[in-house]
C-alpha cells in the first residue's frame, strides 16, 4: 500500500486494474480489478525483486495489517532487495484468481483460505473439516508444525504454488438477514452462502440448508438483494465486510475454525537468494504471531461494533451443530494422507 515508488510497467498495468476498482487500500470491500496476465518482474537468484500479493481483506483487516508490517521489514532487512507491494480488498481479484495468478507466476503471493486450496489437492480439506480443531490456539499449533502440513503444503510446488504457512480466520458462526438461527433445522430452505468448496458445500446440506458458493466479496450484494438469506463467517470479516447492515441475526454456532494460507509462486521463490529467503521465512512467521495476537483484539473490537449496530446475537448449543455435521469427517478422509493429517491434527490437541 505504498504510492510513491518508480512503477514499472507491469505495475503500471496493475494500477490501471487498481484504478477501475476505486485505488487499493480505499476500495469498497470485494472491488475487483484483477490484472491482465504479464510476465513477473524477476530478478535473477539473489537479485531484486518487486513481488505482489493479493489479499480479500480491507486494508485494516489483521491479516493485511501483519502482512504489511512483514513486508516493511523484509524490505528492510534486505536492504530493499526484496520489495514486497500489498493490495488488500481483491483489487487483484478475488481468492480462486489471486491462486490462478500465483499458479501462473504473475503475481508472487497472495492470502488464500483453505477451501480453495482444497480445490487444488483434496488433502488440503481436512482443516477445512468441522471438529478438526478444538480452538485457535491447536489451530495454530498445527497449520505450522512441519511434521503434521510439511509433505501437504510442498504437494503443490509442481504446479508452481508454494505453500508457505498459515494464519488464523477464527471461528465461523452463521448470520442471517430475517431470523435468528437457533438449530440446524432453523436453516431448512435457507440459501447460506459457503466459500467455493464441496467440503462447506455438503456441511449446509448436512443441517438442512440450502448452500450457495460464491466469492467473498460478493456477498454483501447477494445479502442486500435477498439472493442469500445468509452466510457464516468470524465476526471480524461480518463487520470489516458490513454484512453487518444487512444480515442482523448473528448466531454463535461456531461451527469451523479454517486456516488463511500464504502462498507463494515456487518460481518467484526460487529468485531469492538463500539470505533473503531466510528473512523472509523469518519475517512471516514473526507476522504470523503478531496476526494472532491482532486477532484478539480484532474480535473484541468487531464485537463491540455488532453491539453497537443493534445486532441480535444468539448463543446457540453449538453441539446441534457439531452432531448435524461431524458425518462429514469420516465421509471427507477418504485418502491415507486426509487421514493422516487429520490423526496427528488431533492428537495435538491439549
Ligand atoms: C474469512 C477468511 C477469508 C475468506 C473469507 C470468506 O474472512 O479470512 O480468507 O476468503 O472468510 O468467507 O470467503
Amino acid at each position: 500500500m505504498r504510492r510513491n515508488r518508480a512503477l514499472p510497467t507491469m505495475a503500471v498495468t496493475l494500477l490501471a486494474g487498481l484504478v477501475l476498482a476505486g485505488c487499493a487500500g480505499d476500495a469498497e470491500p470485494g472491488a475487483t480489478g484483477a490484472p491482465e496476465a504479464t510476465s513477473g518482474e524477476s530478478g535473477t537468484a539473489g537479485g531484486s525483486v518487486e513481488w505482489r500479493i493479493a489479499l480479500n481483506q480491507t486494508a485494516d483487516h489483521p491479516i493485511t495489517v501483519s502482512v504489511q508490517g512483514m513486508a516493511d521489514r523484509v524490505n528492510e532487512l534486505t536492504e530493499g532487495r526484496v520489495d514486497i507491494e500489498v493490495f488488500p480488498n481483491e483489487s487483484l481479484g478475488a481468492q480462486a484468481e489471486a491462486l490462478q495468478l500465483v499458479a501462473d507466476g504473475t503475481i508472487e503471493l497472495a492470502i488464500i483460505s483453505g477451501p480453495q486450496l482444497e480445490n487444488m489437492n483434496t488433502d488440503f480439506l481436512v482443516f477445512n473439516l468441522p471438529l478438526v480443531f478444538d480452538d485457535i490456539d491447536h489451530q495454530m499449533s498445527v497449520v505450522n508444525d512441519d511434521e503434521i502440513v510439511g509433505d501437504l503444503y510442498a504437494s503443490l510446488e509442481d504446479r508452481n504454488v508454494s505453500v508457505l504457512g498459515a494464519y488464523t480466520a477464527g471461528d465461523r458462526n452463521i448470520y442471517t438477514t430475517d431470523k435468528p438461527i437457533v438449530t440446524p433445522a432453523d436453516t431448512a430452505g435457507l440459501k447460506i452462502r459457503v466459500q467455493e468448496s464441496e467440503t462447506h458445500l455438503k456441511m449446509i446440506e448436512l443441517m438442512g440448508g440450502s448452500p450457495t458458493p460464491m466469492a467473498f466479496g460478493e456477498v454483501y450484494t447477494a445479502l442486500q438483494s435477498g439472493v442469500l438469506d445468509g452466510a457464516e463467517n468470524n465476526e471480524v470479516s461480518y463487520v470489516s465486510q458490513r454484512h453487518v447492515e444487512v444480515a442482523p441475526y448473528f448466531s454463535y454456532t461456531r461451527h469451523l475454525i479454517v486456516p488463511d494460507y500464504l502462498v507463494a509462486s515456487t518460481s518467484s521463490l526460487d529468485e531469492l537468494s538463500a539470505e533473503d529467503r531466510a528473512i523472509f521465512d523469518e519475517e512471516f512467521l514473526a507476522s504470523v504471531e503478531e496476526q494472532v495476537a491482532l486477532w484478539a483484539t480484532a474480535t473484541d473490537e468487531a464485537i463491540a461494533a455488532m453491539e453497537e449496530a443493534g445486532v441480535e446475537f444468539s448463543d446457540v448449543d453449538t453441539s446441534l451443530f457439531a452432531d448435524a455435521i461431524a458425518p462429514l469427517v469420516d465421509s471427507s478422509l477418504t485418502s491415507d494422507n486426509a487421514r493422516a493429517i487429520y490423526d496427528a491434527t488431533r492428537a495435538a490437541a491439549a
